[in-house]
C-alpha cells in the first residue's frame, strides 16, 4: 500500500531528484500544497489582523485579545512563525492528500526526498532561520552587544539569539507523542489518571481574596515587580498571528473546539464566575511552533519531531526591553534627531520635566481606556508607549519602570558625551547601553537572586564568577519561561500604591486596584507621573505567597478585564501553557534537580509540608507525578532566605548560571569592562538610578528590602553615584596611538576574531558646544569630569548615620542581605561546591533520608550535590550544515517576505 501511495507521489516527486535546483520545488504537488498553504496562512493573518484592528477600533477589545495582541509576533519573530506555519500547513496538506488516497498513516516526510525537504526548507523562509549568520561582517564584535545576540557565541552564533527555540532540559511530553497538549484529549490518563482542569485547580487551590493577602514582612513590591521587569528581558513566546484555525477555519473565541491554535480553557461545574456547558470556555491560543517542529516533522534541530516554542527575545541580561531585542526595534527606540545617542521620548508629554517613553506609532490604540475605566466620556486617552519589550504598558508599575531605565540611558549618554565630547552618537549609545546591561546583570546576581533562591543556592550554583564559556548553552529552558520564572505571580498585590513625598498614601492620587492598571498608560500621563508609583514599590511590601493565599482576584477573575466580557485566569493560563508546550509533571523535574518524588498524599504532604494542600492537590490530581510543574512549584514552602520552593530556586539557579556563565559579554568577563570601570559599576543602586531620574529626595538604600531601623529613608544624597570617570577617554583624535576605554585587559578570550579591531575609531571631535546637555533636569549638580574616583562621595551628608551599606566589592553577593536569619549553618556544603561548573552530575541523590530528623525537612535530600541540568543535548547545537560560515545574509526566499513592511520597522500595524 505504501508502495503505491509512494507511485502516486512519484508521478509528481520523483523528477525533483533529476532536476537541477532553482527557485520552484520540482514536485508539482509539493509546489501546489506549498501555494495553497500559503494562501491559507496569509488570509489567516490579514483575517485576523483586520479582525483585531476592527476590534480595537470599536473598543471592543476583551482581555483575550489584549492577551494575544500582547504576544503577537513582530519583525523577525514573525518571519520565524509565519515560516513554520507555511511549512506545517505545506506538509498537513500533503498528508491529506496522499492519505486520501491510501488510508494509511505514515509520514509524509518519509516520502520526500532530501532534496525536496530543501527546497521546502527555503521556500517557506525555515531555513533561513537555522543557518548561521556570519560574524566576520559585526562591528564591534568584542565590545558591544548585537540587538539580536547573534555573535554572542561566535562558534555557535545563534546560541542565546533571538527567535530561537527554548531549550529543552527534559524532552516534551504531548498527548500524541509530537505536537498535541498534554490533557488534549481529556480521556487521556497519564500515570492512570486524567489531568484534571486547569481552572479546577485554580478555582480549588490558588483562589484568595484581597482581605487574605499576607504582606511581605521583608521584601518590597519593588522585588515583585521587579522579577517581571527582568523576565521582560529573557522571554517572551509568541502566539500564532491567526485567530482561527487553519485547517476549518474555526474562530477561536467564538468557539471552545480544540483546534490549532485554538487551545480553550473548559470551566469546570459549579464555577463562581464563569458558566459552565460545553460552550463556555476561555479563549487561548497555542504558542507558535518552531519551524519543522510537530507534525511538520523535517528535523531542523532539537527533539525530532517534538513540537518546540519560540523565545523571541535574547537570552543574556541586556535589557532588551529597553532596548528592542530586533535590530529593526532598537533603530526605531533611538532618537533619529539626536547626535548624543540618545534613546527617543515622548515629544508630547513630560513628567514634571522628565522624560516619557515615546507613543506607539500605530493608529489603533488599546491604551484607550480611560473613558471606560474613569467613566468620563470627554478624557483624553493617550495611545500605548512604546519600549524594547512590547508589554511595556501592561501594568502601570512596569510602564514606570520601563521609564526609569529609559531616563537612565540618556542621562548617561548625556554624561559620556560631556566626558568626551569627541564620541559620536553610535558610540555613547552604545556605551551607555553597555553600561546599562551591567547594572541589570549587577541587580539580578547581587539583589535580586538571594532574596528569591536563597543563600544555599546562590552558594551552590550562582557563587564566585567562574568565567565565560563558550560551550555553555546559554539558552532560555522552556520550563524556566513556562514555569519558574512565573513563581513571582504569586507575590503580586492587587493593588498598585501610589504614595507622596512621605511615603503615604494621599486621597489626591490614590493607590489603583491593579485590574485597573493594566494597559492605562495614560496614568502615568495624568496622573503624577511615575514617582508616585516607584515610591510604591519601594515603600510597599510584596504579597506574600502562602499556601492558603494564592493568588489575588486581580489576576485569576479580572485579568485584563476592560469591558464586561470574560476576565482571563493567569493561574489557568499558566497551566494551560505548560499543557501546550508538553512540560513534564512536578515529579520529573523534581527528579532533575535531585530532589525526591513524592508517590502518595503522605510524601507530598511532606515535601509540602502541608496535609490539607496535598489532600487537595491529588483530589484532583491523583499522582503527585501530575501535577502540572507551574502549580507544584508555587505550592512548595520557601527555601531559607528565598521566596521559592526547592524545585524553583534550582531551576532558576540553573538558568542563571547558564546566562551568567555562556554570556561572552558578561560584565565580569575579562576585558569587557576595565578594572576601574568594574569597581565603579559595582556601587550601582536600584536607588541611586531611581535619585538620578525621578524627583525623588528620599529613598531607602536598598529597594528591595522594606523600610526599618535597618533600612532607612535617606537622602538622594547620601546614596552612592556611579562615577563615570573610568569611562574618561584619552583618545581624543585620529593621530592618537591609544587604547580606548575598556581594553585595557586584551580581549584574549576570543579565539579566532582576528578582526582588524581599531580601537573605537577615533571620531572628528565634535564642537565643543557638545556640552550644552539639552534638557536635564538637574543639571546643575552633575558634578563636571570628575578629577578623582572619589570625588563623588558627596561631602554634605547631614544624617552620617544611615551610611549606605552599598555592597563595594562583586563578590558581595555572597550574602549581603540577612544578618538576622539566624546563623546560617556552614554545613556540609562539599567543599567543591563553588567550583562547580557543571560536571557529569550523573550518579544517585541521595535518596530521601531515612534518619529520624528526617521530618524538620521533609523534602531535600539536596544536601550537596549540584542538581545538574543536562546539557540538553539536541538544543540547536547546530545540525551539520557544514557550508555554514559563507552564509553571510539571511537569504530570505522571494516569496516569503510580501507582508507589507511598515517604514517604522514596526511590522504590520499590529496592536499590542
Ligand atoms: C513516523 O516517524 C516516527 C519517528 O521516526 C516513527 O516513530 C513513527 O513510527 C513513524 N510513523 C509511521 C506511520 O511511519
Ligand atoms: C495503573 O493501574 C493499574 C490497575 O489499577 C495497575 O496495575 C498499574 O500498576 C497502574 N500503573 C501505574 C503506572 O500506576
Ligand atoms: C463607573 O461606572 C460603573 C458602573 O456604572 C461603576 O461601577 C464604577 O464604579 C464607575 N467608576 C468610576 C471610577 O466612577
Ligand atoms: C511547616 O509547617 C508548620 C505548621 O504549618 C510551620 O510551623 C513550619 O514552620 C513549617 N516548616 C517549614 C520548613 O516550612
Amino acid at each position: 500500500m505504501l508502495l503505491s501511495a509512494l507511485l502516486v507521489l512519484g508521478v509528481c516527486l520523483i523528477p525533483a531528484h533529476s532536476k537541477p535546483a532553482g527557485e520552484q520545488l520540482g514536485s508539482p504537488l509539493l509546489q501546489t500544497c506549498f501555494e495553497e498553504a500559503k494562501k491559507i496562512v496569509d488570509d489567516a493573518y490579514k483575517y485576523s489582523r483586520e479582525e483585531s484592528l476592527r476590534r480595537v477600533r470599536k473598543e471592543v477589545v476583551r482581555p483575550q485579545d489584549a492577551l494575544r495582541l500582547l504576544k503577537q509576533p513582530r519583525g523577525g519573530t514573525r518571519s520565524a512563525v509565519r515560516s513554520a506555519d507555511y511549512m506545517a500547513q505545506t506538509l498537513r496538506l500533503l498528508q491529506e492528500r496522499v492519505h486520501h488516497v491510501h488510508k494509511r498513516s505514515f509520514n509524509v516526510t518519509d516520502l520526500l526526498s532530501e532534496e525536496d525537504l530543501n527546497k521546502l526548507s527555503e521556500i517557506t523562509g525555515c531555513a533561513s532561520q537555522v543557518t548561521f549568520p556570519s560574524c566576520r561582517t559585526t562591528p564591534n564584535l568584542n565590545r558591544y552587544r548585537t540587538a539580536t545576540s547573534v555573535c554572542n557565541n561566535i562558534k555557535n552564533p545563534r546560541l542565546g539569539s533571538s527567535n530561537t527555540p527554548f531549550a529543552r532540559w527534559l524532552p516534551a511530553e504531548y498527548d500524541d507523542a509530537i505536537s498535541q497538549p498534554k490533557g488534549w484529549d481529556i480521556t487521556r490518563r497519564f500515570n492512570n489518571f486524567s489531568l484534571p482542569l486547569v481552572r479546577q485547580v485554580s478555582n480549588n487551590i490558588l483562589s484568595t481574596t484581597d482581605a487574605g493577602v499576607v504582606n511581605d514582612r521583608e521584601y518590597t513590591h519593588m522585588v515583585t515587580m521587579f522579577g517581571q521587569w527582568n523576565d521582560h528581558d529573557l522571554t517572551i513566546t509568541p502566539f500564532s498571528p491567526s485567530i482561527r484555525s487553519f485547517s476549518n477555519g474555526i474562530n477561536c473565541d467564538e468557539s471552545c473546539e480544540k483546534t490549532e491554535p485554538c487551545i480553550p480553557i473548559p470551566i469546570p461545574p459549579g464555577d463562581p464566575r464563569l458558566p459552565t456547558g460545553r460552550n463556555s470556555c476561555i479563549p487561548a491560543f497555542r504558542s507558535a511552533p518552531v519551524c519543522g517542529s510537530g507534525y511538520s516533522a523535517y528535523n531542523f534541530g532539537g527533539e525530532p519531531k517534538k513540537r518546540e516554542q519560540i523565545n523571541a527575545l535574547t537570552a543574556f541580561l541586556d535589557l532588551g526591553q529597553v532596548y528592542g531585542s530586533e535590530e529593526q526595534l532598537a533603530k526605531y527606540l533611538r532618537d533619529p534627531d539626536s547626535d548624543g545617542g540618545l534613546l527617543r521620548v515622548n515629544t508630547e508629554f513630560r513628567d514634571n520635566r522628565r522624560e516619557l517613553l515615546p507613543f506607539h506609532p500605530m493608529q489603533a490604540n488599546m491604551c484607550a481606556t480611560r473613558r471606560r475605566v474613569t467613566n468620563d466620556t470627554n478624557a483624553r486617552e493617550v495611545p500605548c508607549f512604546i519600549a524594547g519589550d512590547v508589554r511595556v504598558d501592561e501594568n502601570i508599575a512596569l510602564t514606570s519602570i520601563h521609564t526609569l531605565f529609559m531616563r537612565e540611558h540618556n542621562r548617561l549618554a548625556r554624561q559620556l558625551k560631556r566626558i568626551n565630547p569627541q564620541w559620536d552618537s553610535e558610540m555613547l549609545y552604545q556605551e551607555a547601553r553597555k553600561i546599562m546591561g551591567a547594572y541589570t546583570q549587577l541587580f539580578v546576581f547581587r539583589d535580586y537572586l538571594p532574596h528569591i533562591v536563597g543563600p544555599e543556592a546562590m552558594r551552590r550554583q550562582l557563587g564566585r564568577y567562574p568565567g565565560y564559556n563558550a560551550n555553555v548553552d546559554p539558552g532560555i529552558a522552556n520550563v524556566f519561561a513556562t514555569a519558574a520564572y512565573r513563581f513571582a505571580h504569586l507575590a503580586i498585590q492587587p493593588v498598585v500604591f501610589r504614595l507622596d513625598d512621605n511615603y503615604r498614601e494621599n486621597s489626591r492620587l490614590p493607590s489603583v486596584p491593579l485590574y485597573e492598571a493594566f494597559f492605562t498608560p495614560w496614568r502615568v500621563v495624568f496622573e503624577g507621573g511615575i514617582d508616585p508609583v516607584l515610591r510604591g514599590l519601594v515603600g510597599r511590601p510584596a504579597k506574600l505567597n502562602t499556601q492558603d493565599h494564592m493568588m489575588v482576584d486581580a489576576l485569576r477573575e479580572r485579568l485584563f478585564q476592560f469591558v464586561m466580557t470574560l476576565a482571563l485566569d493567569l493561574g489557568s493560563l499558566n497551566m494551560q501553557r505548560g499543557r501546550d508546550h508538553g512540560l513534564p509533571g512536578y515529579n520529573a523535574w523534581r527528579k532533575l534537580c535531585g530532589l525526591s518524588q513524592p508517590g502518595n498524599q503522605r510524601e507530598l504532604a511532606q515535601v509540602l509540608n502541608n496535609t490539607n494542600l496535598a489532600r487537595k492537590l491529588l483530589q484532583l490530581y491523583g499522582t503527585p507525578a501530575n501535577i502540572d510543574v507551574w502549580m507544584g512549584g508555587v505550592a512548595e514552602p520557601f527555601v531559607r532566605g528565598g521566596r521559592v520552593g526547592p524545585l524553583f530556586a534550582c531551576l532558576i539557579a540553573s538558568q542563571f548560571q547558564r546566562i551568567r556563565q555562556g554570556d561572552r559579554l558578561w560584565y565580569e568577563n575579562q576585558g569587557v569592562f576595565s578594572p576601574a570601570q568594574r569597581a565603579a559599576l559595582s556601587t550601582s543602586t536600584i536607588s541611586r538610578i531611581i535619585c538620578d531620574n525621578t524627583g525623588i529626595s528620599s529613598i531607602p538604600t536598598d529597594a528591595f528590602s522594606v523600610i526599618s531601623n535597618r533600612n532607612r529613608l535617606v537622602r538622594c544624597s547620601s546614596i552612592r553615584r556611579l562615577n563615570l570617570f573610568a569611562w574618561r577617554d584619552r583618545c581624543r583624535g585620529p593621530g592618537d596611538n591609544c587604547r580606548g576605554v575598556g581594553e585595557e585587559e586584551a580581549v584574549n578570550n576570543l579565539e579566532e576574531t582576528q578582526e582588524p579591531r581599531e580601537p573605537q575609531e577615533p571620531q572628528e571631535p565634535k564642537s565643543p558646544q557638545a556640552h550644552q546637555e539639552p534638557q536635564e533636569p538637574q543639571v546643575s549638580q552633575e558634578p563636571q569630569v570628575p578629577q578623582s574616583p572619589q570625588a563623588h562621595q558627596e561631602p554634605q551628608e547631614p544624617q552620617v548615620s544611615q551610611e549606605p551599606q552599598v555592597p563595594q566589592s562583586p563578590q558581595a553577593h555572597q550574602e549581603p542581605q540577612e544578618p538576622q536569619v539566624s546563623q546560617e549553618p556552614q554545613v556540609p556544603q562539599s567543599p567543591q561546591a563553588h567550583q562547580e561548573p557543571q560536571e557529569p552530575q550523573v550518579s544517585q541523590e541521595p535518596q530521601v533520608p531515612q534518619s529520624p530528623q528526617a521530618h524538620q525537612e521533609p523534602q531535600e535530600p539536596q544536601v550537596s550535590q549540584e542538581p545538574q541540568i543536562p546539557q540538553s543535548p539536541q538544543a540547536h547545537q547546530e545540525p551539520q550544515e557544514p557550508q555554514v560560515s559563507q552564509e553571510p545574509q539571511i537569504p530570505q526566499s522571494a516569496q516569503v517576505h510580501q507582508e507589507p513592511q511598515d517604514v517604522r520597522g514596526l511590522q504590520d500595524n499590529e496592536i499590542h
